[in-house]
């Protein structure tokens, strides 16, 4: 039996495996003076360069092939004369899985040219099949990896809140309704014969289900899907993402803002050391269409980790941009008032302008503005929030100290208009062993979104859900 090789492993271990019999499988990404073949199996961003032979089965082949087309080949590992790559296979049988009629090729985002990532979206299908999306998705992986590597370090445990629930756990956000009942417009709806005997819906956060577990297992972290059904089409919302959400018994809001901080630089850190190489060309690709001589890919990345993140309360932050306003460096659309929710321009002038794109955490936000589960402070305004913003993408991190006293938690509730007779189990926590707790939830696709260097969300997550958005 031949050896089959991936092309990275082929690539990586090419120096000992000279003059060898090996066996590689992939799709013809480009084909150069009717002998040279560059092969991608999507291993790496690498290309393995296949010479084909002049005897009369490649000839055959030759007069066939098309990029997009997958092939296997056989060949003999050889050193390459080229500079561009250390060594190349000398093609001994060729085997053509699938050709792609180069009619077809040419509407497709497979041609080989320049498409809009707008155009990559209607072929969402195929966008795994080229280079940047490629990069995008291995990148894509190793994040989620070095995430979980991180909490299992750290003696966290992995665990699955569930996806139907019956609360909104944030309050504000609309939900997706899920039934199986045959809705009619102007009917009245009885829910206890639907199929939970009530009304459900897709959860938006698994954090209630998590300071649960946290009350028991000490150091838990989630990290599934959610649901949004807000008419956000920005370029940082998605309808259905993946979020990441710790939750720490005994941990008190500084506590907290440290493992966020912590957690965040390893990730960066991880990526910069274990994906350089796809890292280097998504700083190229952006370089070329930006058209900036020197695109900053690596050293906003460097930035994240050399620097400790700012940290503000949030009335110093109002004080800031108040200043800022008055010494005429900014004019902002809304105006700045104690009270008010940050809007992108704000947190994206604080960010990236006063403090030079390193990451800010904003904490003690008015208790009006955040979720009823948050701590309140001893000046009965502020909540022991804090939301993490970094540069170019704003709040990347939400999260707090929990409102661990009966009582208080209760009154809040009752504030917010929560039910708190569905949420009863969660309330009753605070009566079994109630401690302090902290937790926080982590945008995924946004942090993606960041280390990729891409403007827009929906082209770092495989298949994107958006308000009329979901064909794929
Ligand atoms: O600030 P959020 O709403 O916090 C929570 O859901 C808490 N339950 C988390 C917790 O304390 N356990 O959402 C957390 C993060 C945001 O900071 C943002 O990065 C991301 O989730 N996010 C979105 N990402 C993509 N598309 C959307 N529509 C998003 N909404 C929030
Ligand atoms: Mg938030």
């Amino acid at each position: 039996m031949i050896k089959k090789y991936s092309v990275k492993k082929l690539l990586n271990q090419g120096k000992f495996l000279l003059n060898k019999k090996v066996l590689v499988e992939g799709w013809i990404r480009s084909f150069r003076y009717s002998i040279f073949i560059s092969l991608n199996d999507g291993s790496t961003i690498q290309n393995l360069q296949i010479v084909l032979s002049a005897n009369k089965l490649d000839k055959i082949i030759m007069k066939k092939i098309t990029i997009g087309s997958s092939i296997r080949v056989i060949g003999i590992v050889k050193k390459s004369i080229g500079k561009k790559q250390y060594i190349e296979l000398q093609s001994l049988d060729i085997t053509i899985y699938k050709l792609v009629n180069p009619e077809i090729l040419q509407k497709s985002i497979l041609q080989p040219k320049r498409h809009s990532f707008e155009k990559l979206r209607e072929q969402a299908h195929l966008r795994f099949q080229t280079n940047i999306f490629n990069c995008i998705m291995r990148i894509r992986h190793h994040i989620a990896f070095c995430i979980h590597k991180y909490f299992h370090e750290h003696g966290f445990f992995y665990l699955h809140t569930p996806i139907i629930t019956t609360s909104n756990c944030e309050g504000t956000g609309k939900m997706f309704q899920i039934t199986t009942m045959d809705l009619k417009k102007n009917e009245l709806i009885d829910y206890t014969k639907d199929f939970f005997k009530c009304k459900t819906y897709l959860s938006v956060s698994g954090q209630l289900e998590a300071e649960t577990a946290s009350l028991g297992l000490g150091k838990v972290y989630t990290f599934g899907p959610v649901f949004r059904a807000e008419n956000s089409n920005t370029s940082r919302h998605l309808s259905e993402f993946w979020m990441i959400e710790p939750e720490i018994a005994f941990y008190h809001l500084e506590e907290n803002i440290n493992l966020a901080e912590k957690f965040l630089k390893f990730v960066i850190r991880y990526i910069v050391e274990n994906s350089m190489e796809d890292l280097i060309f998504l700083n190229q690709c952006l370089e070329k269409w930006k058209k900036k001589k020197k695109n900053n890919l690596l050293e906003k990345l460097e930035l994240i980790l050399k620097f400790p993140f700012k940290k503000i309360s949030y009335t110093e932050t109002i004080k800031i941009l108040d200043q800022e306003e008055k010494k005429k460096n900014i004019k902002f659309s809304h105006p700045i008032i104690w009270g008010m929710d940050l809007k992108s321009e704000h947190e994206q002038y604080l960010v990236d302008k006063y403090f030079k794109k390193i990451p800010v955490i904003i904490f003690d936000y008015p208790c009006s503005i955040k979720a009823f589960y948050m701590r309140m402070n001893n000046d009965g305004k502020t909540v022991r929030a804090m939301d993490v913003l970094f540069p170019e993408i704003g709040e990347i991190i939400g999260g707090s100290q929990r409102e661990e006293r009966y009582d208080m938690l209760l009154q809040r509730m009752k504030e917010t208009n929560i039910d708190f007779n569905k949420l009863w189990w969660y309330l009753d926590t605070r009566r079994f062993g109630s401690v302090p707790h902290s937790g926080f939830g982590l945008g995924f696709d946004r942090l993606v979104q960041f280390i990729t260097g891409m403007n827009n969300i929906r082209d770092v997550i495989p298949f994107p859900r958006t308000p009329n958005n979901a064909e794929f």
